[in-house]
């Protein structure tokens, strides 16, 4: 299926990387968001975004103009009826994913593909608000969009190759390396990364080392650019915590058991860098 126009639900950190990275890449894109404070900030962070790409000689001063006359932002939904592909990047509450994927499957023709970049949430119940299982996939983007060169594309049990192809080739078109995951608990990277966090947390909670030295211990032992505990800083000590807690409900596994230290900072109110403490202070 050819793909000219995107939508992007959400224009938080995730929904504007991905509309950014699309309209660079020569797509029309239409960027929604429930009103138009938060639609300003995330449009003038794509716009800051791609400026300092202009700063540094990345990319011509008219291409950011070009990529940017590409974004409509909107608050009324119904105007994604004329895209080709959708992708969700809304909150990680799956009431409120079910309800965007509901709407969108009424406004939207039967050929449309809609994508949740969900990471906690199973695709699959996120479909069947739809009458399009096999139009339905997870496209699972890394933060920060526009540097992460991986796209997670996730197959439910109902996804057709089809769909599976034309997200492949969208993936790629937007300069990413796509990998295939099939709908399990947290798909292949975070059912790898997310554990290993939460032993860093515990690690920190029963008193092994100081948070300074597992993140040292991290980044010059095993060459990560960021040491595990300032990155759950920055995915979110909220995402992270619904993520872990999700999976253990999911699995019953104990490797997904969250950390109490994880879930009293949760209800402190400390997500981390956007919320400006986490296992850090931020400016
Ligand atoms: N948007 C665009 N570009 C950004 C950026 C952002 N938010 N943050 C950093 N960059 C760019 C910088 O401009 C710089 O570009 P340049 O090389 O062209 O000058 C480059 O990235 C490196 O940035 P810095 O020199 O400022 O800092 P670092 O070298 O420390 O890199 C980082 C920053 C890229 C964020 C790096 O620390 C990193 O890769 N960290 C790990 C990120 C990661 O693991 N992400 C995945 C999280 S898990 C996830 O998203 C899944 C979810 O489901 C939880």
């Amino acid at each position: 299926m050819e793909i000219s126009t995107i939508g992007v639900v959400g224009c938080g950190i995730m929904g504007s990387g991905i509309a950014q990275i699309s309209a660079q890449a020569g797509y029309e894109v239409f960027l929604s968001e429930i009103n138009e404070d938060t639609l300003e900030k995330g449009i003038s962070s794509i716009e800051n975004s791609l400026a300092k790409l202009v700063e540094k000689g990345r990319i011509k001063p008219d291409e950011k103009l070009g990529a940017m006359s590409r974004i409509k932002g909107v608050i009324d939904i119904n105007e994604f009826a004329v895209c080709n592909l959708i992708i969700e990047a809304a909150t990680e509450k799956i009431d409120l994913k079910r309800s965007i994927f509901n709407d969108l499957d009424k406004i939207c023709p039967q050929q449309t593909i809609l994508a949740t970049n969900t990471s906690s949430v199973s695709v699959i119940d996120v479909a069947n608000a739809t009458n399009r299982l096999e139009r339905v996939l997870g496209m699972h983007f890394f933060n920060p969009v526009p540097v992460m060169k991986l796209l997670e594309v996730v197959k439910t049990v109902a996804t057709s190759d089809d769909t599976i192809k034309t997200a492949v080739a969208f993936g790629k078109s937007v300069g990413k390396t796509v990998i295939i995951a099939k709908n399990t608990p947290a798909f292949i990277v975070n059912r790898l990364a997310v554990p290993f966090i939460l032993s860093a947390i515990r690690m920190l909670e029963s008193g092994v080392a100081t948070k300074e030295d597992i993140d040292t211990g991290v980044t010059l032992g095993l060459n990560h650019p960021m040491g595990p505990l300032t990155l759950a800083d920055f995915i979110g000590l909220d995402t992270l915590y619904y993520l872990a807690r999700g999976a253990y409900e999911d699995t019953g596994d104990p490797i997904w058991i969250p950390p109490i230290l994880l879930k009293d900072m949760v209800s402190a109110g400390w997500f981390g860098c956007k919320t400006g403490r986490g296992f850090y202070i931020y400016k």
